[in-house]
């Protein structure tokens, strides 16, 4: 098999469809056995639950070309472990954890020809979903389900690559306390999408939500969380029971202490310690570590001391360190690359 020709360079992150997908459909208690199909396009009731109630939960991995030509994936077992608890807090069956690495491997094996060479900058995304497919029109949860993975190459999220982008703190509240912030459900990402279309038209690149009670504490992004490193080299990363417990973050908080000797501290952040920060980055999966160069408040800027030209010394440390163990070219600890083929 040859690789499709795509301009892997100058990719964005964007949808591009890709050849094979995976589909199981969960109806009368269980799960069928699932398969590789060629047909993007679902079909379904005008009353799906996922269309009249947004029950719907989805995870975001990659997939790598290795320095030796290997393609892997990084840590999907903890994206299953997630899914499992996005669908107990969303009245959904549980996609088995074994069940969802083999689907991924499959998928990913089956447009084996978009995953991006190694040195190009691109990765494939692969984005495994779950939702309520049965007509339901009193609210509650759906009985039939279908777990799909759909695979597309993308370059990075944020245009510029790593270059440091300025965002703001939003006037409008992403979770709320004891709410759905901690699981990767679709209603967290349609309740950002007027603020995200607000901070973009007002020439931000993303918005920094604050903790809805108090709005003084960091919480995160729309789709990554935050990183800070101090004027003293600690990471710092923000605490919070409503944010998503990125497995780009923990393995960054994993990184700094266990390969670069530096000190982590996981706790509250008040909005006011910001202009304190040397560095600030924003991680995860899509955003890998994106640089923040300038928060935006209410006509205040804070402008961090590692400038809008590139990324902080630190950032640029655990930036390195982290693609080097996704693309093979540093040693992993243990587990957490599994290789497809
Ligand atoms: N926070 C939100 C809201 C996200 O959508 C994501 C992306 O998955 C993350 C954080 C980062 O999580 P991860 O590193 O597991 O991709
Ligand atoms: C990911 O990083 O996988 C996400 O789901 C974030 C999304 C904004 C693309």
């Amino acid at each position: 098999m040859a690789k499709k020709n795509i301009d892997w360079e100058n990719l964005s992150f964007g949808y591009i469809k890709t050849d094979k997908r995976y589909v199981s459909n969960y109806s009368e208690g269980k799960w069928d056995d699932g398969a590789i199909i060629e047909d993007d396009m679902i079909t379904m009731s005008e009353c799906a639950c996922v269309l009249q109630y947004a029950q719907t939960i989805f995870e975001g991995l990659k997939a790598y070309t290795t320095s030796d030509g290997k393609i892997v994936l990084f840590r999907p077992d903890l994206n299953a472990e997630r899914l499992a608890a996005s669908a107990r807090r969303m009245e959904m069956p549980v996609f088995p954890e074994d069940k969802f690495i083999d689907a991924v491997v499959q998928t990913v094996k089956a447009n084996a020809d978009y995953v991006p060479p190694y040195g190009t900058g691109a990765t494939l995304y692969v984005r495994p979903y779950m939702f309520g497919i049965n007509p339901v029109i009193g609210v509650k949860p759906a009985d039939d389900f279908q777990f799909r993975v759909f695979t597309t190459p993308v370059g990075p999220y944020f245009k510029g690559g790593a270059k440091p982008i300025t965002i703001k703190i939003s006037d409008f509240d992403r979770a709320a306390p004891h709410g759905t912030g901690n699981i990767k459900a679709g209603l967290n990402y349609a309740m950002s999408l007027h603020a995200i279309v607000t901070a973009h038209d007002e020439g931000f690149a993303e918005n920094m939500y604050l903790d809805a009670q108090t709005r003084t504490k960091v919480e995160e992004t729309g789709g990554a969380n935050f990183l800070f490193v101090t004027k003293d080299n600690k990471i710092v990363t923000p605490k919070s029971n409503s944010i998503l417990p990125s497995i780009t973050r923990r393995s960054l908080m994993y990184v700094a202490k266990e390969y670069l000797g530096l000190e982590v501290e996981e706790r509250e952040v008040y909005k006011d310690e910001l202009k304190d920060f040397a560095e600030c980055g924003l991680c995860g999966t899509a955003a890998v570590i994106s640089p923040v160069g300038k928060i935006y408040d209410h006509g205040d800027e804070i402008c961090f001391p590692s400038g809008m030209e590139e990324m902080g010394p630190t950032t640029k440390k655990l930036y390195e360190t982290l693609t080097g163990i996704q693309m093979g070219s540093i040693e992993a600890p243990e587990g957490w690359i599994k290789v497809v083929e």
